[in-house]
């Protein structure tokens, strides 16, 4: 296994996730990829000002959340990368893991939603049913 991407949305679950796919990276010395995706806003209630603001808004705390994670990675022995993405999490997610050859793909089972939910989140499970690889869900 050489390949790592992990997909974090700022929920707790994905930081689970992401303790996860560090242990992998380093006991396997794979390279780990963390993408967080800024989600296309749909909202046809808002004008397109505010719509605007709210993406900047958003890009702005996804690339805060990078910097913690890059942070929390220091000094650890693994090759690692950071992408931000914007559109469809799940989309953006299949795709980059097809462009950069991975081998694992780690999500959370829940994101930012669905703490108390009994099924799994919409994001990991389109990508567990549409990766090119191998895909591991933590919870
Ligand atoms: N925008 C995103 N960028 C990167 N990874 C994401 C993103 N959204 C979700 N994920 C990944 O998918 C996992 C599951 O989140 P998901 O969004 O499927 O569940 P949810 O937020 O609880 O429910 P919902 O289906 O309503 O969004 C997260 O732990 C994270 O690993
Ligand atoms: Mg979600």
């Amino acid at each position: 296994m050489k390949r790592i991407l992990v997909a974090h949305d700022g929920s707790r679950q994905s930081e689970k996730a992401l303790k996860e796919a560090i242990r992998l990276a380093t006991s396997f010395g794979a390279s780990l990829t963390v993408i967080s995706v800024v989600p296309e806003l749909y909202l046809t209630e808002i004008t397109d000002i505010d719509r605007e603001n709210l993406s900047e808004l958003l890009i702005a705390e996804t690339k805060s959340l990078m910097n913690r994670v890059k942070t929390s990675l220091k000094g650890k022995k693994i090759r690692q990368k950071f992408l931000i993405r914007q559109g469809s999490p799940a989309d953006r997610i299949i795709d980059t893991a097809i462009k950069q050859k991975t081998d694992l793909i780690v999500t959370g089972s829940y994101g930012r939603h669905g703490a108390k939910r009994f099924l799994m989140g919409s994001v990991s499970s389109k990508i567990v049913d549409h990766a090119p690889c191998s895909v591991l869900v933590v919870k």
